[in-house]
Order: C-alpha cells, then sequence, then structure tokens
C-alpha cells in the first residue's frame, strides 16, 4: 500500500501529466501512441537520418522498440537511445522523451557480454521463485546500463500443448507456478521503483489465451471456455497486475472468435475497469495491421485502428509505418474515436514515462552502467541452469559418471550453442552459432574442462544438422555414450512443428548408440518436451535441460559427472505419446489416461529422501482459519541435496468437477546427508477456490486432501 508522501507524490504526478496532456495536440498525442521499430531507421549499423527524422521529430513517437538485427556492444546502444532522446527531448515542441522497448527474455539478449539465463520453463523447474527474482534483477540491471528502461517480460501464458513453439518461453503448465515465478520476476525487475538505475518497467504478456491455440500453432484460434479462462488463465495477470506491473502486451490470437486486440471485454472491462490497471497496453507486433490483413474482423487498417484504439489498446506495434498514426488523427477528427479515449491512452503511457525516470533524464544514465556485467551474475546464471536440469531417469545409479574414463559424446546438441539457449539469444530466432560469445561452452568443451580432453571423442560440430552430428565413429574406443538431442533454437512462427516426436534421424541415432552395448546417458537440449517414447527404455540416464542459457554446458557437466546433485522438477507433464497430451490437473475420469513418460513434479536426485506423514494442526478449519501442515523431510541418502517439494489439494466432492489435483504451495530445501527438516505451509480457505458454474469463485464445504507426493491427509472444510 502506498504511504502518505507516494500518495502525494503519485498526485503530483498525475496532476504533470494531465497538464502536459493538456497542452499537446492530437498529433502529438497520436504520436504518443505509436511504437516503431529501430530498423525503420537504422539497420545494420546505417541511419536513414530521413526516416529518423520523420519518426522521433516530426511524428514524435512515443516508444521505440526492438533491436538492430542481432546484438550489439553496450556502447553502441548508448549511442542510438542518446541519439533518439536527444532528438526527442531537444528537437520537438514539448521534449517528451521516447520509452524504449525491448526483449530481454531470459537476460539480456541483445546485448553483447551480458548474462543468458534458462529460458522461463527450466526457472519453472527449479521450484525456486528467488532464482525467478534474481535472473530478473540482474536482466534489469544490464538492459537498463544499456540504456533501455522497459522489457517485453515476463510470459503470463499458462501452456498445455507442447507443440506451440512457444513453450520454453512459459513457467509451463500450472497456473499456480506462473503466478509465483512471474510475481517474482516482476518483483525483480521493478525492485526500488522504476526509477532506481538497476530497474526496468516489466511487460506482462501475452493477455490472454496465447499459448491454448486449437491447432497448437502460433498466433492462432483458441476457444476457451469462461469457467476455464477465470480459473486456470487470469489469474496470472491478475496478480501480476496487483503487484504492480506497469505495462502489458496483448495475445495476437483470439479466444473465440474474438482477437484479444479488439476485445473491449478483456481489455477495458475486466484488466481496466475490474482490476483497476493503470498501466499502458501495448499491441503485439502488426497485431492491428492483422486485423484485417489475417483475422478478417476489420476491412481496412482504418477499421482495424478504430476497433482496437476503442476496446483499449493505448500503444500500437505499428510497428514499420505510420499508417496507424494517419487513420487515429483522422477517426478522432471525425469523431470515430473519442478524445476522451486518446486522453487516457497517452495518461497512460506518460505514466510509466515518469514512473522510468525518464522525463527528468532520459539519457543513458552513468549510475545504470556500472552495474554491467558483474562477475557475480556468472555465478547467478551457473546457479539457476544447475537448479534447473531435470533428472529423468537414472537406471541403476548410472550417473554420476566416473571422470576416469573415456566418454564418447556426439548428437547435434553436443557441440552447438544455440540448442542450449533457444529464442531470444542474440538474434530473435537464436539460431546463429557465430554470433554466440566465443567463452560460452558448449557440451562437448564443458565436458573436456571436467574430465580432460583425453578422455573426450567427439566427432560433433559446431552446425546442428552437420552429418558429422549423427555418427558414431570413435564410439567403441569409450566406456561411456553422452548422446546430446534435442531442437535447435526456433522463436515464435518459425518454431511450428507437426508432429511432436524427436526427429526420426536422432531416434535412429540413439538406437545405434545403444546397440553399441555401452552405457548410454541421454542428455535433451528441447525447448518443449519432445516425444521419445521409443527410445527411453535403452539409456541408462536421461537429463533434461530444456534452454539452461551460457552456463547451461557447465551445469549439466557438473551434474553429468557429480559435482552437483540434481534437484530440477517438472513444471509440465512429459507427454509419452502425441496423442495423450493431458495436464495434471485432470478430471478423475481422465485419470486412467494420464499416462504421460514422466508426470508433472518428477525429478531425480543422487540421494534419496523420506517424507514422514503429512501433519495438519485441525482437521476440522473454518472459512477464516488458516490450516497449518508439516512434513519431516530427510535425507536418507549419502549426499547433500536440494529437494523441491510440491503441494497439492484435491476437493473431494465439488458442486461441478473438481480436478484430481492443484498445485496450492512449493517450496526447495536443503539437506545434509541425514538430516532432517521439517517443510511448513498455510493454508486458507482462499487456497481452496475454484470458479463454480455460475463464474463465482468460491469455496465449499466438505473433505479435502493434502497431498504431497505419495502422502495424504483429509480435513475438513466446515462453514
Ligand atoms: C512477440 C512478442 C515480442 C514482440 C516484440 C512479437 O513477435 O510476440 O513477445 O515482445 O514481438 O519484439
Amino acid at each position: 500500500m502506498a504511504s502518505c508522501s507516494e500518495k502525494e507524490q503519485n498526485n503530483d504526478i498525475e496532476q504533470k501529466i494531465q497538464e502536459l496532456v493538456g497542452q499537446m495536440t492530437l498529433e502529438e498525442k497520436v504520436g504518443q501512441m505509436t511504437q516503431i521499430k529501430l530498423t525503420y531507421f537504422l539497420n545494420k549499423g546505417k541511419w536513414d537520418e530521413e526516416k529518423f527524422k520523420e519518426t522521433i521529430i516530426d511524428k514524435k513517437v512515443g516508444s521505440v522498440l526492438n533491436n538492430d538485427y542481432s546484438a550489439i556492444e553496450m556502447e553502441r546502444w548508448h549511442k542510438i537511445i542518446n541519439k533518439i532522446q536527444d532528438a526527442a527531448t531537444k528537437e520537438t515542441r514539448l521534449g517528451i522523451p521516447v520509452l524504449y522497448g525491448i526483449d530481454a527474455i531470459h537476460g539480456t539478449n541483445y546485448t553483447q557480454n551480458a548474462t543468458i539465463f534458462p529460458h522461463n520453463i527450466g526457472v519453472a523447474a527449479t521450484r525456486n521463485t528467488r532464482i525467478a527474482h534474481q535472473i530478473a534483477r540482474i536482466t534489469a540491471a544490464e538492459t537498463r546500463a544499456s540504456g533501455i528502461r522497459w522489457n517485453f517480460d515476463p510470459v503470463l501464458g499458462v501452456a498445455q500443448n507442447p507443440i506451440w513453439p512457444r513453450y520454453e518461453e512459459t513457467f509451463g503448465e500450472d497456473p499456480f507456478i506462473v503466478e509465483e515465478m512471474g510475481v517474482a520476476a516482476i518483483g525483480g525487475y521493478e525492485e526500488d521503483g522504476l526509477k532506481s538505475p538497476a530497474s526496468v518497467a516489466s511487460c506482462i504478456k501475452h493477455y490472454i489465451g496465447y499459448p491454448l491455440s486449437q491447432s497448437g500453432k502460433d498466433r492462432t484460434p483458441a476457444y476457451l471456455p469462461e469457467i476455464f479462462i477465470k480459473e486456470y488463465l487470469e489469474p496470472p495477470f491478475k496478480a501480476a497486475v496487483e503487484n504492480g506491473s506497469m505495462t502489458l502486451m496483448v495475445n495476437s490470437a483470439s479466444i473465440n472468435g474474438v482477437p484479444i486486440h479488439v476485445s473491449k471485454k478483456y481489455l477495458t472491462d475486466i484488466l481496466k475497469k475490474k482490476w483497476g490497471y493503470k498501466g499502458l497496453v501495448v499491441t503485439d507486433w502488426k497485431d492491428i495491421i492483422y486485423l484485417y490483413t489475417e483475422h478478417k474482423v476489420a476491412r481496412n487498417n482504418k477499421e482495424a485502428v478504430k476497433m482496437a484504439i476503442n476496446a483499449g489498446i493505448d500503444m500500437s506495434m505499428v510497428p514499420n509505418d505510420f499508417t496507424f498514426y494517419d487513420d487515429l488523427i483522422q477517426l478522432v477528427r471525425e469523431g470515430e474515436v473519442p478524445m476522451s479515449r486518446i486522453n487516457n491512452a497517452v495518461t497512460r503511457i506518460l505514466r510509466v514515462k515518469f514512473a522510468t525516470g525518464l522525463m527528468e533524464n532520459p539519457s543513458v544514465e552513468e549510475e545504470a552502467i556500472k552495474n554491467f556485467g558483474k562477475a557475480e551474475y556468472k555465478e547467478t546464471a551457473l546457479n539457476a541452469a544447475q537448479q534447473s536440469l531435470v533428472l529423468l531417469e537414472n537406471i541403476n545409479k548410472a550417473l554420476p559418471l566416473d571422470k576416469n574414463q573415456k566418454v564418447f559424446i556426439t548428437g547435434p546438441a553436443a557441440n552447438t550453442l544455440a540448442p542450449l539457449h533457444g529464442s531470444w539469444s542474440y538474434t530473435w530466432q537464436g539460431d546463429k552459432e557465430e554470433l554466440y560469445p566465443k567463452h560460452i561452452q558448449t557440451i562437448k568443451e564443458a565436458i573436456e574442462q571436467e574430465i580432460g580432453k583425453e578422455n573426450v571423442i567427439c566427432p560433433a560440430q559446431n552446425d546442428f544438422n552437420h552429418k558429422d552430428n549423427f555418427s558414431l565413429r570413435g564410439a567403441n574406443n569409450a566406456s561411456t555414450i553422452i548422446l546430446c538431442l534435442g531442437e535447435n533454437a526456433y522463436a515464435e512462427t518459425p518454431g511450428n512443428i507437426d508432429n511432436l516426436d524427436l526427429s526420426e534421424n536422432q531416434v535412429k541415432l540413439a538406437k545405434e548408440a545403444s546397440a553399441k552395448g555401452k552405457k548410454v546417458i541421454l542428455v535433451l537440449a528441447e525447448g518443449r518436451p519432445r516425444i521419445v517414447n521409443t527410445i527411453v527404455d535403452k539409456m541408462d540416464g536421461i537429463l533434461l535441460a530444456m534452454r539452461p542459457g551460457e552456463k547451461g554446458a557447465e551445469a549439466i557437466a557438473d551434474v553429468l559427472f557429480g559435482n552437483y546433485n540434481p534437484n530440477g522438477i517438472l513444471p509440465f507433464s512429459y507427454p509419452k505419446q502425441s496423442g495423450n497430451i493431458i495436464t495434471y490437473y485432470h478430471s478423475c475420469r481422465e485419470a486412467k489416461f494420464y499416462d504421460p513418460q514422466w508426470p508433472f513434479g518428477h525429478g531425480l536426485s543422487y540421494t534419496t529422501f523420506k517424507l514422514g506423514n503429512i501433519n495438519l494442526n485441525q482437521d476440522t478449519i473454518s472459512f477464516t482459519d488458516t490450516l497449518k501442515i508439516a512434513i519431516e523431510v530427510k535425507n536418507t541418502g549419502q549426499r547433500k541435496g536440494q529437494k523441491a517439494i510440491d503441494l497439492f489439494t484435491r476437493d473431494s466432492v465439488a458442486s461441478i468437477i473438481p480436478p484430481q489435483k492443484r498445485l496450492r504451495r512449493f517450496t526447495k530445501i536443503e539437506l545434509n546427508p541425514g538430516e532432517s527438516k521439517k517443510a511448513r505451509f498455510f493454508l486458507t480457505s482462499e487456497d481452496l477456490q475454484f470458479h463454480n458454474s455460475s463464474l463465482n469463485n468460491i469455496a465449499e464445504e466438505g473433505e479435502f486432501q493434502v497431498m504431497i507426493e505419495n502422502q495424504k491427509q483429509s480435513f475438513y472444510l466446515k462453514k
């Protein structure tokens, strides 16, 4: 809650904003609502001065986004940002600075030498919100050091279908994890207020329902019942709004035939009115244009602009022309878009500019630069990568491997960096091996460092599809084969696939490797769970790496050779068959069909843990009571280890079909061999609520169960 002086300050800023809006012409206002991409006037280092002047001085755009093709040095960013801000503040009538926006999705991926972390899917596997917070903190610092104060992150979509190509950008299938990790990330981005030279404005996206298209293809329609949207999709966004995120990006696709970009219901009625959101709503890439060229809900650009702005869009990521600007000005003149809507949009945009300190000092801040490239960031990246790894199989303690042996390493992810990084890594697609910094290790290099070059045989090349990556030449001279399989990097639509199976040539390689009669360890570097059911039982160990980022290879070597005891657990149900995609929160009737390769929450360790009984302080609670839950966890093995614990509840009987279980809490504890600790949790009736058939969020009297792994305990919720 805001303190008195904070409130006064806010009132003061609100007054300043109103004064400024009062001085603005229609053209200046619509300029603020226009966002143009950097490459409109700067291409591969070459400035088009005429287009620069058109954008910043003549049209006075409110925002510029994106990068000049690939990551550039921080100093180059400074020149770009300062040139834009100089023109905006010194060569326009009102001197309003530009809000520059970027995708720093898993680290400041468009600035050279910044730190790259695991993608969200791996962060979710850590079950450690501190990691989400630290990653966001460092990303904020390095982004702000680059001169940029607005980051289009975090992604708060709940994913269910892994075929969707942006799966790696999500926190997985569970809405509670999405919410907790998302809120932690926002806290990291915006810590100490947006004026802090180590913070950036977060941008929650893509509101709402983006990952759940019917076809699984990027940016295609979703058909979703209201009750499902309210129960599973809205909570992370609502929580993010309550936690102060000041900007929001809209889902490019549609729900029930309505593109979200024209949905007054979602943009104005729910987001702005019901949830009281005061921040700015930006479209996604070209999404007003797509309303008439692709969605076909508008006849032309002008109609599309009118529909979107009247629905509640505040800023258009046009991003490559001034059609939005021209049409919106005309629409206001013709009375088709009310001036009140324009004033409201501009107020929201200026609010972010004031909050981020741009109005006082839009240039790159000396204070911010100091926060770039600190050595400790690499430690966080390593720790995050280590905690994100999920040990899926370990037959007869095949892992960890003995360091005194010869290993044979092969597969397309063995000697490449793109599969360890995925999307938004130095370029949008992340697939340009030659653009990765030389200091980042491939799995082959990290293992060489670990056990010595003389112990590594590896024919694999630095190019995902190179034929040598599918070779077993030399394998006979080693005692263990490490197979590094998965997916090359991709982002968004180019990552669409028609088949979730791991590619045939990789499956063939795995089968041939297993036929060698040696120990075979599979490492999966992939953005989504590719189906591996034909090779699973041929492997002695399987380590899921997803997209672990720049310290990923080191983390993998650490786990394979026992320097690090794995502790990540799955934030999704890893499917066994492409025709059987069922989330863990399925109904009782679906229970017999829930047959994933590995269930939600699965993940092994090199030590063993024993859970005691679940202890409840009461067996009956009222609607206002707090249920106290404790469970003793003991490390019964020989190694120190961290244990991630998921706590679920089940509603035994409800007025609508209750899910088999819902995740309500998670935590992680560290235990020395022989050590026991109690994990404690608190629940109230609010945690037991669900949306009933009248769409009311309620808890119903009756019996519930608390579930942690195979432990269960019942209690009763009584009026
Ligand atoms: C993506 C967004 C991203 C935007 C700006 C779009 O294609 O969907 O997630 O923030 O581009 O780069």
